[in-house]
């Protein structure tokens, strides 16, 4: 899926926790559909060496999701940008349950994995409705509970985190209806990186099935939890 505009006026695309992982594939993904690309990462030079790595001219900001001034700073640094992909995330919560999870773990991981997203969608899609073009992704997970899932009962405050993501790109997306800003949450099945090292799925492949969605054509679905085939994640 692509939008021929995309090319004809080259997009930029902002994305969150790009230093490794799925947010550094997602990045070079778009480079390679010759999007302009932004890294953003909340250590400056991991930043910087991401964007280095994937090419010439690609962007990079420092960016922790969790710092209010950080994010509207770089939103008045950057200026608009035509799509986001909120991808930052943490996994803190793995083996405990609901009933022992320290609750602590818990409030870390609703900060960055939807106070994060939240606030950067507040920072960036305001001036993409206003120029009536936006692609959001919202990197969700298969441990959610809506769309007909079942919540993951291993890793609780993940699990609820990534559910509350998902609600909110519901909300996200009535909002922005209409306005020529398309805005879905993507569960990107198992992929190796350090936070599920055992996988058998590269970022690599995680990453062309979400640049996908960060470049939908304008009757491309808005609202919805898109789940890459290969598995839950
Ligand atoms: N891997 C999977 O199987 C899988 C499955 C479903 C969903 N996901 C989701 O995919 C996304 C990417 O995860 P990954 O698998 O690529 O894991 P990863 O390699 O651990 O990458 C996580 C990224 O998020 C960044 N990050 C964490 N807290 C941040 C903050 N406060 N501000 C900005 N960046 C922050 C990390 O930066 P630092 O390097 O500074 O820590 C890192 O770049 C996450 O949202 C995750 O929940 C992954």
């Amino acid at each position: 899926m692509t939008d021929g505009n995309a090319a004809a006026e080259r997009r930029t695309a902002l994305i969150t926790g790009a230093n490794r992982g799925i947010g550094r594939a997602v990045a070079a993904e778009l480079y390679r559909r010759d999007l302009r690309v932004v890294v953003t990462a909340r250590d400056a030079d991991a930043a910087r060496e991401a964007a280095a790595g994937i090419g010439p001219g690609v962007l990079w900001h420092a960016l922790d999701v969790t710092d209010p001034d950080g994010v509207s700073r770089l939103g008045k640094e950057l200026g608009p940008v035509d799509v986001l992909v909120s991808n930052a995330g943490v996994l803190l919560d793995g083996g405990t349950d609901a009933l022992s999870v320290p609750l602590e773990l818990v409030e870390e991981t609703l900060r960055v994995n939807l106070l994060g997203s939240w606030r950067v969608t507040q920072e960036f899609i305001p001036p993409m409705v206003e120029r009536g073009w936006g692609r959001v992704v919202l990197i969700s997970s298969g441990t959610t509970a809506e769309f007909g899932g079942a919540l993951f009962a291993g890793a609780p405050g993940y699990s609820l985190s990534k559910s509350a993501l998902n609600g909110l790109t519901t909300l996200l997306a009535s909002q922005t209806a209409g306005s020529g800003v398309l805005v879905n949450a993507v569960n990107p099945g198992r992929v190796r990186t350090r936070m599920m090292p055992n996988q058998q799925t590269l970022p690599e492949d995680a990453a062309r099935f979400i640049a996908d969605v960060a470049t939908l054509p304008a009757d491309g679905p808005t609202g919805r939890f898109l789940t890459e085939k290969r598995g839950q994640g």
